[in-house]
This record gives structure tokens, sequence and C-alpha cells, in this order.
């Protein structure tokens, strides 16, 4: 009966308590139910990467090295992933070169076998080196195509992605997409496209935000996608993944079947639905508005949150309005981390002073003037000229950062216990300085 294995990876130890608990699921939660994820058969597991590193440290004084080294240790059999951002590393603005070959060479020698790769801007400059440091350290590299809905982003610009993704030495291919907006009747388009562009595995990863995602990823399946991304129920749906039982349910006795486990699923879910009862979980529900709106759920809260500090919490249509807008003049960059939170706080400060562009961040100078890499589209010339003076760079913004490893560890030196405290130290210097100091006194 089995005429293709669906691979699936499962989420919960990374992107669904991202989306569902502000990434503050803690490691001993994780241990209660690795033993049975182990024995489940899952094609991988997420779990390190995206928020989770800089959550480790600033909210849940844990060292992000040892937790991967923990879950290395306790899961044998699977498959361990991680997401990263190209040339931002965990961060949120690009480092030289020679951190990206340390700190991905030191993610797998801990236990990473499987790095997805994306940028926020599709720009493959920025996944070059990540890409080759990868594959140098024995790693499998996963190549993202950020999914986003745009007057110029279509099938063909994914296609010749893909292509030079493949060329760069990617070994499979991810359709990212994020917000939850790729629709059942669009994936097998892009999938069979994929297929017939690419020789290699294609994943896809969508978030249950509108809706769509378990119905897209039966479509997706039956065009061709050999993995799909889901999260435990206990931690799926909402702005998560689709529930990994349902679609383990829904493939089982298929072409498709996954092989997976049901019964010890079941398990697992009846112990983190326990462990749960101690976190403040949200309400779950569909957000369908982000199917007009394109804005991701997490934006929506986050810009909802910061306008009630502001005590502007009647201001909020406005914003919605103003994302778009804000978004079109800047070349139709995808909502996802960085371009995500740049976009958000310029909609901010456009609607909350009434003067538009007249207060910008400091990332938003650096995206109009390239330090991001390439926009995807053209960025208007008027909002160009109220951000920046001058011309926009055209060459690879890491070309011109000086390396940094030596002078980090020169800045850390008395508190270095492993070499992984200098790559602490410099993606998050504030936060590692005050976690390693007070490692050191106790
Ligand atoms: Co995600």
């Amino acid at each position: 009966m089995i005429e293709k294995r669906v691979g699936i990876t499962e989420t919960l130890f990374r992107d669904a308590h991202q989306s569902l608990l502000a990434t503050r699921l803690k490691l001993e939660d994780m241990l209660e139910i690795t033993e049975r994820i182990d024995r489940a058969g899952f094609h991988s597991l997420e779990v390190w990467g995206g928020a989770t590193f800089d959550s480790c440290l600033r909210y849940l004084n844990e060292d992000p090295w040892e937790r991967l080294r923990v879950l290395r240790k306790r899961l044998p059999k699977t498959k361990l992933q991680m997401l990263l951002r190209g040339q931002n590393l965990l961060g949120y603005h690009q480092y030289p070169d020679d951190v990206v070959d340390a700190f991905i060479e030191k993610s797998i020698e801990n236990g990473i076998d499987i790095i997805r790769v994306f940028d926020a801007l599709n720009d493959t400059r920025n996944l070059e080196r990540s890409i080759q440091a990868t594959k140098r350290a024995g790693g499998h590299c996963q190549a993202a195509l950020v999914y986003t809905v745009s007057p110029i982003h279509n099938v063909e610009g994914y296609l010749s992605l893909a292509k030079e993704l493949a060329q760069l030495g990617a070994d499979s291919i991810c359709i990212k997409d994020m917000a939850g907006l790729l629709r059942p009747a669009q994936v097998g388009p892009l999938v069979s496209g994929l297929k017939d562009a690419v020789d290699l595995p294609i994943q896809l990863h969508s978030h249950y935000t509108s809706g769509l995602a378990s119905m897209t990823y039966w479509a997706g399946v039956k065009a061709g996608v050999d993995v799909i991304d889901t999260a435990l129920s206990p931690l799926a749906l909402g702005t998560s993944q689709p529930p990994t039982e349902s679609l383990v349910a829904a493939l089982e006795d298929t072409p498709y079947d996954s092989g997976i486990d049901l019964a010890l699923l079941n398990e697992a879910n009846k112990v983190m639905q326990r462990i749960l009862e101690s976190y403040k979980r949200p309400m779950i529900k569909v957000d369908t508005e982000v199917l007009v709106s394109q804005i991701p759920g997490g934006m929506l809260s986050n810009l909802r949150a910061q306008l009630e500090q502001q005590k502007m919490g009647d201001r909020y249509d406005e914003i919605v309005a103003e994302v778009p807008r804000v978004r079109r003049e800047l070349g139709y960059p995808p909502l996802v981390t960085p371009m995500s939170q740049i976009v958000g706080v310029q909609a901010l400060f456009n609607v909350i002073t009434g003067s538009r562009y007249s207060i910008k961040s400091k990332e938003m100078k650096d995206y109009v003037k390239g330090l991001y890499g390439r926009p995807p589209g053209e960025i208007d010339e008027e909002v160009r000229r109220q951000v920046i003076d001058g011309e926009p760079m055209t060459s690879r913004p890491a070309d011109s950062l000086e390396p940094l490893m030596g002078k980090g560890r020169a800045e850390v030196e008395e508190f270095i216990q492993q070499e992984e405290d200098v790559l602490t130290y410099i993606l998050f210097p504030e936060i590692a300085k005050k976690f390693l100091a007070k490692r050191h006194d106790s």
C-alpha cells in the first residue's frame, strides 16, 4: 500500500511554543516527553534556533548550548533540527562570516543534524555562507523560500530562487509560510514546479493562523511534498502548526503514511497537557483577518500590545491599514523576522506621530541603506530620500563587516567556560554579559 512515506517534523520544542507561549517552554518540561517522542518515528524534531536562544538567556536563565546538549543526549534516535536566519544567525542584524562559520560549526558539534536557513528578503547572498558552513561541518542544509503574497511575488520567482539555492548546495528546500497564507489550490502548482525545477526533497512549513494549513498540507502531500511540519496537539493550532496527531491519522493507511505511532503520541499528549496547566496559554482561535491584511498573527499581537502601552489602543485599525502601505513603499519585504519588526515599528511611528517617516528606527535606515540585503522590489524614491542621504549600497552586506570572533573573545575572556560563550556574547552582548557574569559568580 505504501508508495511513499511522508516524513513529519515535530515543532513542539521550537516553533510551537515560540508561536503560542512566547518561547517560554522550559527544558525540564520538555524532558518529560523526550523518551516517547524519540521512539515515535519522526523525520526530525525542531528543537533550537529561532527565538529560543534569546529566550533561554533573557527569560529562562538557561544556557542555550547546554539545552541543546541535553536534548541531543535524551533524543539519541531522532534527527535534531534548528532554524537559522542566514547571515543574521539568531539575532536581528548581520554578522561577519567568521561568526557565521563558528556558530554553525558549534551548532552541529553540539548536536544539530539539520539546519533550516532563511533570509527575510530571499536574498541568496545572505544564505551562501551559512549553506557552505553547514555542509563543511557535515550537516544537512535545508534552504527556505520565504513565502509571501504580493504583486511582485509569483511561482516563477520562487522556482528560480529554489534553483539558485540548489546550486549553492542546499540539500533540501522548505516552503516557509510563516503567516499561513498558502492556500490549498496554490500549493500544488508551487510544489510540482519545485519538483521539476530541483531534484531535492521538499518540506512544507505553515502556520494554522488563518485556518488553512491542514488543507494546504493535504494538497501539498498529494502534489509531492516529502516532509510536513506539525506540532503535538497541546501546542498546535492558532498561530502554531497543524496538530501532529491529526495529520498522522489523516495520512495513515494512504499512500503517504508517516509510519508514526499514534498511540505513543497520545501518551506524550497527555503528559504535555498536564505540564501546560502551569503555563498561561492563549485562547486558540483562527484569525481570518490575516487573509486580507497579510499581517502575521504574532506581529498583530505585538502591535496591539505596543499601542496599549502607549494608551493608544484605539488607533489599532489605522496601524493595520498602515502596515501594507509601508510594506509596499519598502519593496514588499516578507513580514518575517526582522522585517516584521522593522515594518511594524515604522507603521506605528507613522500613525502616532501623524507625520509619515518623520521618525525612523536605526534598523529602518539600515534596511533602506541595503545593510539587510536587496529588497524584493523597488523602494519608493520619495521614502528613500526621507530615510537616508545618498545611495544605498549594492554589494553583499556582510562583505563590509570586520571579523568579530577575536574581539568578542577578548571582551569576555574572564567569564568564558566554553568556546560557545564567545558566540553567545557576540550575538547578545548585553544579556550574555549578565548571564555569564552571574554564572561566574555562583
Ligand atoms: Co514557523
